[in-house]
């Protein structure tokens, strides 16, 4: 669509307004990993254990996310590509209004994380890769989609004839098949303490 006519506006309350009254610093927490993995167990207990301390958070989750706004995509490659690109549209805005954002979807392809983190600035992007063998994975397969995928009655499962490319060099890196939820989410808060996102 041609944007020659569309402004953009300025508002007087910034970023930095929104998020000085929340006692925070906004970021993106971007979870990446398998289906399985444990990318929304982690995320509901983090978000939990933020909102315990007082911090203003959004939880953005694949499956929800899936049933509305983007009701409209599949698991092709290029549905995928268009997935995270409005997730990470989304996950700029929240982020804007001074949230601390948790993002938890597959996004198998390093090129589209990258296009997230390049949204942003360089600081409000943190990449947690929730890692786990798939054949963990497969053993816990939570909604039976695994056993599904197996017998084909679902094409294009991650992981089994659809491509996941694991980060190289994640901001966090959470093996879950030797970690507990509550040391992983102590990890996450221990990096956000440290690097300074926790205060105002
Ligand atoms: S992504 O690849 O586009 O990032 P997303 O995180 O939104 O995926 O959705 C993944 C969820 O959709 C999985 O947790 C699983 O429950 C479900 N799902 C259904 N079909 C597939 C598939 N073919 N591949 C992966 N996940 C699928």
């Amino acid at each position: 669509m041609n944007t020659n006519n569309i402004l953009w506006h300025d508002h007087h309350i910034t970023k930095e307004d929104r998020s000085f009254i929340k006692q925070q610093r906004p970021c993106i927490l971007w979870f990446t990993g398998l289906s399985g993995s444990g990318k929304s167990t982690i995320a509901n207990a983090l978000e939990n254990k933020l909102y315990e301390m007082g911090k203003h958070t959004y939880l953005l989750d694949g499956d929800n996310v899936r049933h509305a706004l983007n009701k409209d995509l599949g698991f092709s490659d290029s549905d995928r590509v268009e997935n995270i690109r409005r997730i990470g549209e989304v996950s700029k805005l929240f982020a804007d209004a001074g949230l601390i954002v948790i993002s938890a979807f597959i996004s198998p392809f390093q090129s589209d994380r990258q296009i997230v983190r390049n949204l942003v600035n360089q600081n409000e992007f943190i990449e947690v890769f929730i890692d786990a063998p798939i054949e963990i994975c497969e053993q816990r397969d939570p909604k039976g989609l695994y056993q599904k995928a197996r017998c084909g009655e679902i094409k294009n499962f991650t992981g089994i004839d659809s491509p996941y490319e694991a980060p190289m060099n994640p901001d966090i890196h959470i093996k879950t098949d030797v970690m507990s939820v509550d040391e992983s989410v102590q990890l996450i808060i221990d990096t956000l303490i440290n690097q300074g996102y926790l205060n105002g």
